[in-house]
């Protein structure tokens, strides 16, 4: 502790972290929404502005209509001021103009830290939303409606938010708790197979380092889970959601000062496959690579049995997800494996030490604060043998 003259007081700041079950959120007589929003200052009608994600307006034609005849049923508590249509997906992210956009509308409708910013879409439409809600006013209050399983398992029901920068990503972002997350099993109807899936992955990282139990769920599920069956997709999603909050909350660290972060198990080469692959593999796609190359490198390392490493890649082929892309072997000017970049720059998104989450069996978890290079390029090779004797290669 410093010798010098200083003041000190320590703020605490409570936060609730709520996610809600639902269908047709905004059906009348549906009163989650109306409670959320009306029951915290009696008397005010609090002002909204939702965004939605094009693709989820347009395979669900009826939702602005709907939420705009709930906010006339319920207009002695709620105000709407706006629906506005944003397009989804990486390409929101990566696109500058979409804050100002934002911004624009937060200041034309007189939207103040009283009010809400509602977020419609999937967790690339969530971050952004997020995003220019916790910064505009510095910070509105702000409800996420997750449309697909990662983000009603995962990224919408975290405390994060962000941009991507120079496409990289989530450079530029924030810690702001959501007022709260309501996931809404009716959108999910229309999400295509593929994202669908992609929300699985969350659930089997979360397990790998978690919860053993919910590991061995998912293979007993894989059948049914492939071929997207209500009622286990959404057991699926209530139990990530569940882990994720609960680390969130309990990990000590929920706005991650520290350097361990577990819950990106996997993302570190990820994200980096996100980038090179110029958004082409999608978040779930390039996370179950992630996955499997950390797997094979946690055996390499001796920490891992290899029997354990073949249940989760079996899992992971099982659930159909690829598990190598020859985005992997792309290179710099200087022949140096380009995917190795992922490790520096994830070290930097963190500051501090490099921390990489490894196994030393399914459901357990530990840190390391260095790769061993060669070795994970040997993950890769190894990663790409299995996957040229299987159907999954890339
Ligand atoms: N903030 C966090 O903590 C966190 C955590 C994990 C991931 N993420 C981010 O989440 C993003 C990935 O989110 P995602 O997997 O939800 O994908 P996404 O947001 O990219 O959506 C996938 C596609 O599905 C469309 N779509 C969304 N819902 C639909 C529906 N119900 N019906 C039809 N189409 C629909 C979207 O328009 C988009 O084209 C990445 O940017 C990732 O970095 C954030
Ligand atoms: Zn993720």
């Amino acid at each position: 502790m410093t010798e010098s003259p200083h003041i000190e007081y320590v703020i605490r700041v409570p936060f609730s972290l709520r996610v809600f079950f639902t269908k047709n959120a905004f059906r009348v007589g549906n009163l989650l929404f109306r409670d959320l929003a009306y029951s915290q200052e009696s008397g005010a009608r609090k002002k909204t502005l939702f965004y939605i994600d094009k693709a989820v307006a347009a395979s669900h034609p009826d939702l602005a209509g709907d939420i705009e005849s709930y906010f006339d049923h319920y207009h002695e508590d709620l105000h709407l001021r706006g629906i506005y249509l944003l397009e989804g997906g990486e390409s929101l992210k990566n696109d500058p103009r979409c804050l100002d956009k934002i911004y624009a509308d937060i200041q034309r409708h007189c939207i103040c830290r009283h009010s809400y910013v509602v977020g419609i879409g999937g967790g690339a439409l969530l971050d952004v939303v997020g995003f220019a809600a916790a910064t505009a006013h510095r910070g509105i209050r702000h409800f996420r409606l997750p449309t697909t399983t990662l983000s009603q398992a995962d990224a919408g029901v975290g405390v994060k938010n962000g941009v991507n920068f120079n496409r990289k990503k989530n450079f530029v972002g924030s810690f702001a708790p959501p007022f709260a997350v309501v996931n809404d099993s009716t959108f999910l109807k229309t999400l295509p197979g593929e994202h669908l899936r992609n929300g699985y992955i969350e659930a089997v990282k979360v397990a790998l380092i978690r919860d053993a139990a919910f590991f061995d769920w998912i293979e007993t599920h894989a059948d049914s889970l492939n071929r997207f069956e209500e009622a286990v997709m959404e057991a699926l999603i209530q139990r990530c959601a569940e882990l994720h909050v609960a680390h969130i909350a309990n990990s000590g660290d929920p706005f991650e000062m520290g350097s361990v972060r577990p819950l990106d198990f996997g993302h570190w080469a990820a994200h980096k496959l996100e980038q090179l692959s110029n958004f082409e593999i999608s978040h779930g796609a390039a996370v179950a690579i992630g996955i499997a190359i950390d797997t094979i490198y946690s055996t390499q390392m001796g920490y891992l049995d290899s029997s354990s490493a073949k249940r989760v890649l079996s899992l992971l082929t099982h659930l159909n997800f690829r598990i190598y892309s020859s985005v992997l072997e792309m290179r710099d000017d200087s022949g140096n494996p380009r995917i190795l970049e992922g490790l520096e720059e994830f070290r930097e998104h963190l500051g501090g030490t490099l921390t990489i989450t490894l196994l030393k069996k399914t459901g357990s978890r530990f840190e390391v604060h260095e790769m061993n290079e060669e070795l994970v390029l040997k993950s890769i090779e190894r990663l790409k043998a299995l996957a040229g004797s299987s159907r999954n290669g890339g």
